[in-house]
């Protein structure tokens, strides 16, 4: 089981060395997922934990493999898969098998599938550190990283569109 306790999860992040930026972040990402869950029927327990959890595996590592780092970890502590797919498809707004494979992770599909898998993901995005942002500035971003016709993009619209009521 998870407990969705805010302190507790902190502890947890703060236990494995996650720093304090990651913390901030990853109480901002912890609201911001639960304002846009307002308009779903979802489990806001399962939300909670996820948001606080998501970055978990950054303190091990900041590269784009800390979703899949962070879910391993989570899984060895016993969490339930529900909290391990959140985090292992928190990525931008998910990436598909292909795009894994040429990004040299483990060949999987990694898009997020449930809501709150979804919610999670697209309040990061959101997000940039503890500061929200819109999505144009998220746009801007994701086009001078990773190209401007990356198809992370349209994911990352499709997302909003279907998120942000
Ligand atoms: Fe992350």
């Amino acid at each position: 089981m998870f407990n969705p306790d805010e302190d507790l999860n902190i502890e947890l992040l703060k236990q494995v060395g996650c720093p304090s930026w990651v913390i901030k972040h990853s109480q901002a990402v912890k609201q911001k997922a639960l304002q846009i869950a307002e308009n779903f029927k979802v489990d806001l327990e399962l939300v909670e934990t996820g948001a606080l959890l998501h970055d978990i595996g950054r303190c091990k590592t900041n590269g784009v493999e800390h979703g899949i780092v962070g879910a391993q970890m989570l899984s060895e502590m016993g969490f339930p898969d529900s909290v391990v797919k959140i985090v292992e498809r928190h990525i931008g707004a998910g990436i598909p098998l292909q795009e894994a494979v040429e990004m040299n992770l483990p060949p999987k599909d990694y898009l997020p599938l449930t809501l709150e898998e979804k919610i999670v993901a697209h309040a990061d995005n959101l997000l940039d550190g503890s500061q929200e942002v819109e999505l144009d500035f998220v746009i801007k971003k994701w086009k001078a990283r990773m190209g401007h016709d990356h198809p992370a993009i349209d994911r990352l619209i499709v997302l909003h569109q279907e998120l942000m009521l």
